[in-house]
């Protein structure tokens, strides 16, 4: 009797699976978008200002995908500029012809019709991220979220929230963002400030509807150009559960740092007594003497019961969050620092045996001024900058992956990029970094290359030439462990013991200490050409970059594919 009863069963639960399984096949959605790149024009700060943006739109489309999807993005250009799109903190396992930065993956798209599609699958990722031109300085306001929501069937790891809101912080200009970065490259100088920042595209207009007793999960992206932020809610608190898409140990504060090119993921109850409260973001500078500051706002609302019209009472004063000092680096350094990595089953942990040790110095330099650069400060020379004392100079005849495909580097790249600073001096001394021996820096487009699954070290060593400085470092192709980071130089006898080998936290982009250092680890586990570079967009265009170049691995399934049909060539 019992027999056939097991076999019922067991035919049954063979059933279950196969249908959970066909569920789960089917539901790997492929999720498409067209993106149209032109020009629109807005009304801000009582001006009308033409901006390139996507879909007409600003900030641009949100995209919205599970682990395990494809996605797949037809860009379309009618600006009158080059465009590429990057997609910040998207692995690209095998597709790094879809990592998007101008003249490392691919040439650009070309103006008035140029088109290209993006295609690559999530693999193993969940949390917000985001996408952004990745060319001159048109990311301003060629941006938008990316959600990487979890498979079908799967849970975040921390309670449900009742709502979600993307909040993207930005910086505006009242003139043409490639005529800033125009007018900064002929000067060889810094560029000029925004004049104002944004929440969701808008000073002071965007709101945010809360629900007493209710929580809510602010992804929060820091698309801003050239500054860190500091973000606070009035008389609210968070907890941050992830940062870049990785999800970290629940962290319990009142005040979010996030530097250009980062995400925080935090959940925000509504607790305080119902009433308006002010959502605030601000600039951090860690630039010594330097004096912008900026804040924007937007509204936290609690809903009102509906009240007949002879009832109502006016709405209460808003109340503004006590911000940090806008110099305040310890606030934002002990936040960074607070951050560990939320250990799941399954998921890999930090590599202990490393392979490649880097010491990677990087700040400001100075070079020769260009014929070319007719604003530049003769005396001076050009602000430049570097890492390991290489300026990082983009190829022009052909993409870096494309030199990397055609196995034929000469003329494009060198693969000398060093595992140490050629010279040895007291970094983060003001006066050694004025030694103007010390301040000179050389151009390349070098690269470090790496074997297929080969483990790698980097510390980064922030440098004092021309003032020590916070700089967000971001890592494309990879996500890395942040072992540890401190302040001055960098002592591999006092250094190496500080390091979280249990439950570092995960990031893409790193901001590393001012006058300080960071040390990452991470697996060169997909083949391609991955750039690491400063993501203040002002450094960019100053060589503040480098590049790794990973070979393909042995079998079939690590070998990057080849190019795609419609793939940007020069
Ligand atoms: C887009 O705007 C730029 C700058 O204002 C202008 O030069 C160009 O003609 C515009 N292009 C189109 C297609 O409207
Ligand atoms: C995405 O994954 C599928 C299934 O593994 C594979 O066939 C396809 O080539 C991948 N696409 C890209 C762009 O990597
Ligand atoms: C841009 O804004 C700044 C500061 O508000 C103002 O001084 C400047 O005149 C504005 N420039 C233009 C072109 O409107
Ligand atoms: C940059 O600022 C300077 C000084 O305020 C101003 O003269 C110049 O026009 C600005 N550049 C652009 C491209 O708006
Ligand atoms: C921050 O700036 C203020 C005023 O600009 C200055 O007095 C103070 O010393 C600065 N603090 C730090 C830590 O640099
Ligand atoms: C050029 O740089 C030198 C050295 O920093 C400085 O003294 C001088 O004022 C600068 N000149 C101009 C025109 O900015
Ligand atoms: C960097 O390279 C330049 C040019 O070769 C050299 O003059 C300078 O001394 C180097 N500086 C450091 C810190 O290595
Ligand atoms: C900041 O200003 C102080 C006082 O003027 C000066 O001693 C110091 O060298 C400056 N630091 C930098 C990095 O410019
Ligand atoms: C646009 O891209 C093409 C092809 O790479 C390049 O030749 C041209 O100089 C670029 N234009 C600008 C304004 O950078």
């Amino acid at each position: 009797m019992a027999r056939p009863f097991l076999f019922f069963h067991l035919a049954f639960a063979l059933c279950f699976f196969l249908l959970i399984r066909y569920l789960l096949l089917a539901d790997a959605a492929v999720v498409e978008h067209t993106f149209h790149v032109g020009n629109l024009t807005v009304e801000r700060l009582g001006q009308s200002q033409v901006i390139t943006a996507v879909n007409g739109q600003f900030p641009g489309p949100k995209i919205e995908a599970r682990d395990g999807d494809t996605v797949v993005v037809h860009v379309v250009n009618l600006s009158p500029y080059n465009i590429t799109i990057h997609w910040h903190g998207i692995l690209q396992r095998l597709s790094s012809w879809a990592d998007g930065p101008n003249m490392v993956s691919q040439c650009p798209i070309r103006p008035a019709g140029g088109r290209y599609t993006y295609r690559f699958n999530v693999t193993g990722q969940e949390g917000t991220l985001w996408w952004h031109a990745h060319v001159s300085f048109l990311r301003a306001t060629v941006y938008g979220a990316l959600l990487l929501r979890p498979p079908p069937g799967a849970r975040y790891p921390f309670p449900m929230p009742h709502r979600e809101a993307t909040i993207l912080l930005g910086e505006w200009w009242n003139a043409s963002v490639v005529d800033i970065e125009r007018q900064a490259l002929l000067a060889g100088g810094a560029p000029n400030n925004s004049v104002a920042l944004t929440i969701n595209g808008l000073m002071g207009g965007y709101q945010l509807t809360v629900e007493r007793g209710r929580t809510y999960l602010l992804r929060i992206i820091n698309a801003a150009l050239n500054y860190q932020l500091f973000f606070k809610v009035a008389g609210h608190s968070f907890t941050v559960v992830a940062a870049d898409a990785c999800y970290t140990d629940p962290y319990d504060t009142d005040v979010i740092v996030i530097a250009p090119g980062q995400t925080v993921d935090a959940l925000m109850r509504a607790d305080a007594h119902p009433g308006r409260y002010y959502m605030a973001a601000q600039v951090y500078q860690s630039l010594a003497n330097a004096t912008y500051s900026a804040t924007t706002t937007a509204l936290v609302t609690y809903q009102r019961r509906r009240q007949p019209p002879s009832l109502e009472t006016p709405p209460p004063p808003v109340m503004m969050p006590s911000m940090p000092a806008f110099n305040d680096s310890a606030t934002a350094q002990g936040f960074y620092a607070s951050l560990t990595g939320l250990l799941q089953d399954g998921t890999p942990t930090v590599p202990l045996h490393v392979d490649t040790r880097m010491l990677v110095t990087f700040g400001l330099g100075v070079t020769p001024c260009a014929p070319a650069q007719t604003l530049c400060n003769r005396t001076l020379g050009s602000v430049a900058g570097s890492m390991n004392n290489v300026s990082f100079q983009f190829p022009t005849a052909m993409s870096l992956l494309e030199a990397r495909m055609r196995g034929a580097p000469e003329g494009v790249y060198t693969r000398d990029f060093p595992d140490r600073p050629p010279v040895m001096f007291d970094f983060t001394s003001e006066a050694a970094s004025a030694d103007s021996a010390v301040m000179a820096t050389s151009k390349g487009t070098k690269v470090k290359a790496l074997r297929y699954k080969e483990t790698v070290e980097v510390v980064l060593q922030n440098t004092a030439i021309l003032g020590a400085e916070n700089h967000p470092l971001h890592l494309h192709g990879f996500n890395f462990y942040v072992l540890a980071q401190g302040a001055g130089n960098f002592n591999a006898h006092r250094h190496v013991r500080t390091y979280n080998l249990i439950n570092p936290h995960q990031r893409n982009t790193v901001a590393v200490p001012a006058g300080g250092w960071a040390a990452i680890r991470f697996t060169a586990d997909n083949p391609g050409m991955w750039i690491m570079h400063c993501h203040l967009d002002a450094h960019l265009p100053f060589g503040l970059a480098m590049a790794f170049e990973v070979d393909d691995g042995p079998t079939p399934d690590a070998v990057l594919p080849p190019p795609p049909p419609d793939y940007p060539r020069c």
